[in-house]
């Protein structure tokens, strides 16, 4: 006979325990989390799973990534060409050191934000892939260079050239700059040829500028699906960056380096001209990557493994069909996303902190309130860019938490 104490902490308990059957598991119930916050500042993991995190969130999946890294490590190794991965898909110092330690000669960033963050953490040869037109970009690229002189950018206009120089002859700097060049992508490089190998010999004729070589950044071809599709784009667009190499060289110029590539062409555009590669979303990988196709399948790019995935919860179910979960507009949701292990669930929104798993009657399991669903990410530099850290999993333990740079601290992204 129970007791009315014990008949209500038993239907409590079995309320809990059949609706969000998960919640009731001992371990998850004891951890202690008014001090969540406090344990990742001492890194103090012990007892914490996946099931514990707040969602949405972002879960890297150790082993998946440290394999990415390997791979695209071993390449360039095996290839000889150098790496200098671009850290926009992560922003994260963690991750750069890693790449660094298994043989990056560098890194490649987006913004002079990345570069400071970077090149403060002690990582040499960051190159810096757009030119600083702004008198506040100038005076930091600048002041980066007096206080590291690895630190290199690119240029890809005269008048910012001579900009650079004024500025570097004022801080008695010699700063490093790569010419960007067009490669196909309509947003950023000088036309090649004539105007490109001018460009470099002004460069050269600056007495605070070292040039470096050339940036050619072929984005379209990143993308672009099949292999042999994008071989072909690849190098339809590195054409015009050869003739410039040879242009220069006839010239007398000497060319270093020549920066591109991508996840997407790293085991094709050494054959183009390339000496080092950027590649960035290799780290983690996202859903659109995935449909490229690789040499061994045309629909799916295997080279890579999906490492990242977004933890979010479902947390509402009252129509047929669908979900709710806390996965929306504001955590970067996109219907391109796709659903780790059940690809029979559509992503999609219904506003900033709601997202919607639908499903077909002819689908598989149907998510539960109180589920965690692991997403894909359609787009690694957008989605990454709204998350504050990582949390590295070993299987379901979380063995890490690595800062994603942060909005506040960062003297803008
Ligand atoms: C200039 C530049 N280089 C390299 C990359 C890295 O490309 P991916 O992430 O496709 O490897 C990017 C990404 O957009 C980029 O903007």
């Amino acid at each position: 006979m129970f007791t009315r104490r014990q008949f209500i902490a038993t239907s409590a308990g079995t309320l809990v325990a059949t609706a969000l059957p998960h919640i009731a598991r001992a371990d998850v119930k004891n951890f202690p989390f008014a001090e969540f916050e406090q344990r990742i500042a001492r890194k103090d993991f012990k007892g914490m799973t996946k099931d514990m995190l707040p969602t949405p969130c972002m879960v890297v999946d150790i082993d998946l990534f440290e394999k990415n890294l390997r791979t695209m490590a071993d390449y360039a190794k095996k290839t000889g060409i150098s790496l200098r991965p671009h850290v926009k898909v992560h922003k994260s110092v963690d991750v750069a050191q890693r790449q660094i330690a298994l043989g990056a000669i560098g890194l490649t960033t987006a913004t002079i934000a990345e570069s400071e963050l970077m090149s403060n953490a002690g990582i040499k040869g960051v190159l810096w892939t757009k030119q600083p037109a702004s008198v506040n970009n100038l005076m930091r690229a600048i002041a980066l260079t007096r206080k590291d002189p690895t630190f290199m950018f690119v240029v890809d206009d005269p008048r910012v050239a001579d900009q650079v120089q004024e500025a570097a002859a004022a801080a008695r700097v010699k700063a490093r700059v790569a010419v960007a060049v067009y490669a196909g992508l309509k947003r950023q490089g000088i036309e090649n040829g004539r105007p490109a190998v001018d460009l470099a010999s002004r460069i050269m004729k600056s007495k605070n500028i070292q040039l470096e070589g050339f940036m050619a950044y072929s984005g379209y071809a990143s993308h672009t699906k099949t292999f042999a599709a994008r071989c072909k784009k690849s190098q339809e667009d590195l054409s015009g960056v050869n003739e410039t190499i040879e242009l220069a060289r006839k010239s007398g110029l000497p060319i270093g380096i020549v920066s591109g590539g991508s996840t997407g062409t790293y085991n094709m555009d050494k054959a183009f001209g390339l000496t080092e590669l950027e590649c960035g979303s290799y780290v983690f990988m996202d859903s659109i990557y995935r449909e490229v196709g690789g040499q061994s399948d045309d629909a799916v790019y295997t080279d890579f493994e999906n490492s990242l995935t977004v933890l979010v919860t479902v947390d509402s179910k009252h129509h047929h069909g669908q979900v709710s979960t806390d996965y929306g507009n504001k955590a970067l949701a996109r219907p391109t996303d796709t659903v780790k292990g059940k690809p029979w669930l559509k992503v999609s929104t219904e506003g900033a902190e709601y997202g919607i798993l639908s499903w077909s009657d002819a689908g598989g399991e149907e998510p539960k309130v109180g589920d965690r669903v692991e997403i894909y990410c359609s787009n690694l530099d957008m989605s990454t860019n709204c998350y504050d850290r990582y949390y590295i999993a070993k299987g379901n333990d979380i063995i890490d938490v690595w800062p994603i740079m942060g909005r506040s601290g960062a003297a803008q992204r």
